[in-house]
Order: structure tokens, then C-alpha cells, then sequence
């Protein structure tokens, strides 16, 4: 293949480098495009530009095939477990014994909520939305911790292993007590015997001399969802954190920004969606085809189905689909949304529009079955997620801060408001 793109642009002809990365992915290197011929590109919503070089996780959207540092999610998902992954995204290889078993330890550790923060949950009003809260508290955790959240890049850096042990031990327990304010219970101390998912249920769930204690295949269940979800590279949340870490900031504020950008129904809402959806679809005698005839005509969307990136089933929600299923069985549950839903993909999968336009389940399709069998309040569902993408947000943004070519990101755009105009005093009469 060429190793340059000519692009012509009048009558002058530009040749550009062409890129190809390890999963010979294939970018034309217009970085210098600007500089050399004074003009831009123009691709809203970013779906033709690799916004970075990135050596987390690849994804080939036509295949289904998604790895993380080159391991298949298939593997991961049947053999590693939710903290693993998360090391392995993080720090790029999969950690021998010793060296989990501390990052293990040190997690479960940090799970304990600095005092002086407990007032700042009376603060919100108990009706607050779990991501709004949770995006704040990430903030207050940063103030909280001034000497891991300096904005000077270097100490961030340096001290990246503890804002990032810090974080992940302690989002559970911010998010458990923000669900615990909403249900008007009083706060539980985190037990750092307990597994990482085990620790979090405790939280949520027990009660003042009624420890709960999860089934260990349920606990095993949450594990998987917060590793399905750890990374899933430039999506609109991850995309967020790079951008607020291109500017300096720390990792604290880039986990905030993270969490506003994944809140949004078309992004980790969706979890959210999808189950208000089953039930209204439920609740009015539909079996699905109503609504998706409702979709077709344009009055809506399929929540938990179609994706930028895949073309073809999405794995994760291959994975989520079987998980769901036997957690259902072990749980002994027969949720009537899960049939709605079963026969929601059944009837899209046959369908022109959706076959059409490639619009396959996502990871989002099943995760609220299995989330609502564990019990997990619908509020909470995107927290859920948030917990599980933290490793992916931190790994970018240690990205960001080790390039040392890293510059702001800072995109441009193509101006179509009014040109240059004569500004009218106030009274003038051709104002409006
Ligand atoms: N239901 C019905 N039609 C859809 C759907 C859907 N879920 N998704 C896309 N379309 C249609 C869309 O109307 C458009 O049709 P047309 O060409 O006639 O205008 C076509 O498919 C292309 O859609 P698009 O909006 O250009 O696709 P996108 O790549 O910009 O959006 C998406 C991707 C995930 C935002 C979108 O598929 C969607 O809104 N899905 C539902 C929300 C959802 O499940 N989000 C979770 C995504 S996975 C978790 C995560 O990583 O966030």
C-alpha cells in the first residue's frame, strides 16, 4: 500500500503520511493539513477522526472483536476478574501474583470515606440524581486529597498510583451512601474483608444488625458488569476525560468530567432507558411490536440497541445476554421485561430498518435485566457503570500525562452565523 493520501484541493495536490497501526487500522496523518493548505476538516461528531494514539484497547466494530491491551474480552470475561482488568487497563500488563494481591489490598483499603465528607451528602437534596451527586462528590474527593489533585502534571503523575487506588476504592462507597441518602438510610462502613463487588452490596444493602450478604454468583455477577464495562476506548465519556486532562487537570476532576459525560440516555443512561422502556412497554399490553413500530415511523429510539463503533453484535452484550440468563435462573426470577425484551431483539434482528442500518443489541440491552434481579435501584444503574469505567477514564488520562507530545486538544469549527455587523445602540429602531 502507499505510504502517502494525496488530497487535492483546487488545483494543487497535497500528500499526506499515511498512519497504520498495530491492528493495521489505517489513518491518513492530516495533523499538518491546516499549516499546509490553510483549510480544515469537517467531521461533526468526530466518527472519521482518531482524536489520539492510544495502546489501551482496540476495537474492530465490524468483527465484534474487542481487546484490551491485546486480550480478547471473551478471555477476560471468563477468566480474570473485574480489579485484574482494571490493573491491566491501567498499567498495561497483566500483574503477577504479589502485585495484584497489593493492588487488591490497597483498594479494598481505601474504600473508607475521609469524615470530614460525610456532611457534604446531608447537602443534597435527598431526590438528587445519583450521577449528579456522584459527579460532585468525585470533585469534593479531589479537594479532600489537594496533594493527588495538584494540576501540576509531574506530582499528578508521580502520585498517579495512589489517586487511582484512592478513586477506585473509594467511587463504591460514594456511590453506595449517595444511594443510601436517596432511600433515607443511615450510612454503613465499607468491610475490607470483603471482595470488591461483595464490599459495594454490603454497603448499598445491609442494615443495622442485618448484614446482607450477597450470593456469591450474584456478587460474581456485578464483578462481570463493572469488567464489561472497565474500558471501551474514545467514547463520548472517555473522549471527555482526555479532553479535561489535555488542559492539566487531575485525575479527580477528569473522573468528574467523565461522569457528567456518561450520564446522558445515549451514552451509560442507556442501562437507565432501556428498562424504563421494557416497562412501559410492559405496562401498556405491548409485546414489542407496537413499539417498534413507534421507532420505525421515527417517534423514539430502541434504547440498548445500535452503537457508533459496532456494525455487528456488540460482545459485551453477547456476554451480558448469557450472564442474564443465569442469573435469572439461579435468582429463580421470571422477569416478564426480560421476555419483552428477548422478543424486542428477536423482531429487530429480522427487521429491514434495524438490519439496515446495523443496529445490534449493545452492552446496555441486558445489564438492567440482571442489575434489577440483583435488587440495584434504577436510579443507580449508571452509577453502576461509572464504577466499572473508572480504570478505563484513569488509563487515559495517565495516557494523556505521559505524552510527552501531548498537546491541548482544542478542535476547530466552520463558522455560519452572521459576518461582521455594525453594532445599534439601545433605541436604535432597526434593532429587533
Ligand atoms: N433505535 C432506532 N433507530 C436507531 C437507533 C436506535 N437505538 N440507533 C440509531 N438509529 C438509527 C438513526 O435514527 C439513524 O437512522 P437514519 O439513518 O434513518 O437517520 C441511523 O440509525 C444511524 O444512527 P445515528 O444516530 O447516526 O448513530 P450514532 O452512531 O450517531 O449513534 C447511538 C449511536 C448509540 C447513540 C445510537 O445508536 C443510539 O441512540 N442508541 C440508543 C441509545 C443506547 O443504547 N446507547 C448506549 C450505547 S452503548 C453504551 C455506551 O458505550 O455508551
Amino acid at each position: 500500500m502507499e505510504d502517502t493520501a494525496t488530497l487535492r484541493i483546487g488545483s494543487q495536490n497535497y500528500n499526506f503520511p499515511v498512519f497504520m497501526g498495530t491492528e493495521q487500522e489505517i489513518a491518513v496523518d492530516l495533523r499538518h493539513l491546516r499549516e499546509v493548505t490553510g483549510v480544515i476538516t469537517l467531521d461533526e461528531g468526530y466518527a472519521n477522526t482518531g482524536s489520539c494514539l492510544s495502546e489501551i484497547t482496540f476495537i474492530d466494530g465490524e468483527a465484534g472483536v474487542l481487546r484490551h491491551r491485546g486480550y480478547p474480552i471473551e478471555d477476560l470475561a471468563a477468566q480474570s476478574h473485574f480489579l485484574e482488568t482494571a490493573h491491566l487497563i491501567m498499567y498495561g500488563q497483566l500483574p503477577a501474583k504479589a502485585v495484584l494481591d497489593r493492588f487488591t489490598s490497597r483498594v479494598n483499603r481505601s474504600a473508607l470515606l475521609n469524615e470530614g465528607m460525610q456532611p457534604l451528602f446531608a447537602g443534597f437534596p435527598s431526590q438528587a440524581h445519583p450521577m449528579g451527586m456522584l459527579a460532585a462528590l468525585v470533585q469534593a474527593l479531589g479537594a479532600y486529597s489537594p496533594e493527588l489533585a495538584t494540576n501540576d502534571r509531574k506530582l499528578d503523575l508521580a502520585r498517579f498510583d495512589e489517586a487511582a487506588i484512592l478513586l477506585m476504592g473509594t467511587i463504591r462507597t460514594l456511590a453506595a451512601l449517595v444511594s443510601r441518602r436517596r432511600r433515607g438510610l443511615p450510612m454503613v462502613y465499607p468491610n475490607p474483608e470483603l471482595g470488591y463487588a461483595e464490599n459495594f452490596l454490603h454497603m448499598l444493602f445491609s442494615l443495622p444488625n442485618d448484614p446482607y450478604e450477597p450470593h456469591p454468583e450474584v456478587a460474581k455477577a456485578l464483578d462481570l458488569i463493572f469488567l464489561l464495562h472497565a474500558d471501551h476506548e474514545q467514547n463520548c465519556s472517555t473522549s471527555t476525560v482526555r479532553m479535561v486532562a489535555s488542559g492539566g487537570a487531575n485525575p479527580f476532576a477528569c473522573v468528574s468530567a467523565g461522569i457528567s459525560a456518561l450520564w446522558g440516555p445515549l451514552h451509560g443512561g442507556a442501562n437507565m432507558a432501556v428498562i424504563q422502556m421494557l416497562q412501559e412497554i410492559h405496562d401498556s399490553g405491548d409485546n414489542g411490536h407496537l413499539f417498534i413500530d413507534a421507532v420505525k415511523a421515527g417517534s423514539g429510539r430502541l434504547m440498548g440497541f445500535g452503537h457508533r463503533v459496532y456494525k455487528n453484535y456488540d460482545p459485551r452484550a453477547t456476554i451480558m445476554k448469557a450472564t442474564c440468563e443465569r442469573v435469572l435462573r439461579l435468582l429463580g426470577h421470571s422477569d416478564p421485561l426480560l421476555n419483552i425484551a428477548s422478543r424486542l431483539e428477536e423482531e429487530a434482528l429480522r427487521d429491514e430498518y434495524f438490519v439496515s442500518r446495523k443496529l445490534y443489541p449493545n452492552v446496555d440491552f441486558y445489564s438492567g435485566i440482571i442489575l434489577r434481579a440483583i435488587g440495584i435501584p434504577l436510579d443507580l444503574f449508571t452509577v453502576i457503570f461509572a464504577i466499572g469505567r473508572t480504570p478505563g477514564w484513569l488509563a487515559n488520562w495517565r495516557e494523556v500525562a505521559m505524552s510527552s507530545k501531548g498537546r491541548i486538544y482544542r478542535p476547530r469549527q466552520i463558522y455560519i452565523g452572521p459576518v461582521q455587523r455594525e453594532y445599534m445602540p439601545l433605541g436604535d429602531k432597526s434593532r429587533a
